[in-house]
């Protein structure tokens, strides 16, 4: 069981020097892995919790402003990378062309990618689901080696689902992860979307979740607690 914090573009210098006071606090036998802004990347002081960064570049050092590259991600204790966050897709634009240069990547500096797929509220309502995430997944692994396949982490996080507290049913969930397993039978598949404290014991129930990745929850240590106190397995 992985639980990925992302903090998203959240928490300056000073809130999160007091942020993570509060963090080192939580007690749990899960595997934590904490997202936080690129600046307090350097920042991170917690023995018993995994760094991750929020992206990577999809290009090596160069002349490539604005951009981190793999390599100093991976000299600053950076272990897992988020790629393809929906907001990134929307926001930067990002293409799944772009997407498997960022696994690529990734895997040449020893990170672990988490590819994030998901569906659109529209996209769900027009019987899309299948033929995009199938796409996305299909698109992202493009030329991947064999043996790097099975070491991506793919999080499933309905677009509809983030950040507006409505979650997905678990039917819904085991659907799409089924969809996945199609493609890649024996990789890691986490939820994200509204995941929290109290609707935890409904994803419990849902026996193809194997971690969470959480946006909002990530910055409430206290119901942090609550949430990873509840989880079953
Ligand atoms: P949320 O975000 O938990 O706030 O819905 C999840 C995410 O965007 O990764």
């Amino acid at each position: 069981m992985i639980i990925i914090l992302n903090n998203k573009s959240n928490l300056s210098k000073k809130e999160f020097m007091e942020y993570q006071e509060e963090l080192k606090k939580i007690e749990t036998d899960k595997k934590l892995v904490l997202c936080p802004t690129y600046l307090n990347i350097n920042l991170f002081n917690i023995e018993n919790i995994e760094l991750g960064s929020q992206n990577i570049s999809a290009y090596s050092d160069g002349a490539y402003t604005g951009e981190v590259s793999g390599k100093s991600l991976k000299e600053s204790n950076v272990t897992y990378t988020i790629i393809g966050h929906s907001e990134r897709r929307k926001y930067q634009k990002e293409t799944n062309k772009e997407l498997n240069e960022k696994i690529k990547k990734a895997f040449e500096n020893n990170l672990i990618p988490i590819l994030c797929i998901g569906e659109t509220k529209e996209e769900r309502e027009a019987n899309r689901v299948k033929e995009i995430i199938k796409k996305d997944v299909i698109e992202a692994i493009q030329d991947i080696p064999s043996e790097n396949l099975e070491r991506i982490i793919i999080a499933y996080e309905p677009i509809w689902s983030i950040g507006t507290g409505i979650i997905p049913t678990n039917e819904q969930i085991e659907e799409v992860n089924n969809m996945i397993k199609e493609i890649l039978p024996n990789n890691t598949i986490v939820y994200g979307g509204s995941a929290n404290e109290e609707n935890i014991e409904v994803l419990n129930k849902c026996s193809s979740i194997e971690g969470y990745l959480l946006g909002g929850l990530s910055l409430n240590p206290d119901k942090l607690q609550k949430f990873v106190d509840k989880i079953k397995m």
